[in-house]
C-alpha cells in the first residue's frame, strides 16, 4: 500500500465515521442536524429585536442548537446577551464550538434536563414533536415574560403572539412563530 493509499483509506473512514455518527445521532433523537437557513435565521433575530423587552434579551437558550449558526447569528445581534446551545449530537456540537465568541457557550448536553427558569429567551428550530413534549414543559418551567421564537413549528397550547412569514427567491418557506409566557 503507497502512502496515497494509506492517506485515501483513512479520509474514508473517517468521512464513514462521521456519517454514521450523525445517523446515530439522528435516529437516537428523532431530528437530523439540519440547521435553519439564513434567512429564517435573520427573521428570528428580527422578531427577537422587535419583541425583547427594553434593554434586549439577558439569556437566551437554543434547545438543540445544531452547527451553531442561530446562537451565533443571536449573539452577534445581542453581544450583551448570555447565549447558550445545547446540542448532543457530536459534530454539530464540535463544529459550533469553532464559532464560539464572549458570552456564547454551547454545551454537549441534553436539552431536556435543562434549568429553563435561567433563560428570557428560547430560540428554536425542532420537530413537532418536540415542541408537543415542550409545550407543557416551558408553560411550567420558563419565567413569566419569557419569549419563546421557533423557526417552522408552532407550540401547541400556546397563544402566538407574532408570526412572521420567511421567503426565498418569492417562495415562501415555513414562518416563524413567536410566544411569550404568561
Ligand atoms: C433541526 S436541528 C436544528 C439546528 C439548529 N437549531 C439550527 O437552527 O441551525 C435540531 C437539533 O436538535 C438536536 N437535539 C434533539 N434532541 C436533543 C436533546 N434532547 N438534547 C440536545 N440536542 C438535541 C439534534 O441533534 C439536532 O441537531
Amino acid at each position: 500500500m503507497s502512502t496515497l493509499d494509506i492517506i485515501y483509506v483513512t479520509v474514508m473512514l473517517a468521512v464513514l465515521f462521521v456519517v454514521l455518527m450523525n445517523e446515530y445521532y439522528s435516529w437516537r433523537l428523532k431530528v437530523v442536524p439540519g440547521p435553519s437557513m439564513p434567512w429564517a435565521r435573520k427573521k428570528m433575530v428580527e422578531a427577537l429585536q422587535k419583541h425583547a423587552p427594553a434593554g434586549g434579551p439577558q439569556r437566551i437558550m437554543e434547545p438543540g442548537s445544531g452547527w451553531g449558526g442561530l446562537a451565533r447569528a443571536a449573539s452577534r445581534a445581542f453581544p450583551d446577551a448570555q447565549v447558550e446551545g445545547y446540542e448532543l449530537s457530536l459534530f454539530p456540537f464540535l463544529f459550533s464550538l469553532t464559532g464560539t465568541r464572549k458570552h456564547l457557550r454551547f454545551y454537549k448536553r441534553d436539552f431536556t434536563q435543562a434549568d429553563w427558569n435561567r433563560y428570557d429567551t428560547i430560540l428554536c428550530y425542532l420537530t413537532k414533536q418536540l415542541m408537543s413534549d415542550l409545550s407543557a414543559v416551558w408553560a411550567e418551567k420558563l419565567p413569566p415574560g419569557a419569549l419563546v421564537i421557533s423557526n417552522a413549528q408552532p407550540l401547541p397550547g400556546w397563544t402566538e403572539i407574532d408570526r412572521i412569514k420567511t421567503a426565498i427567491g418569492g417562495v415562501e418557506t415555513p414562518p416563524i412563530y413567536v410566544y411569550r409566557k404568561d
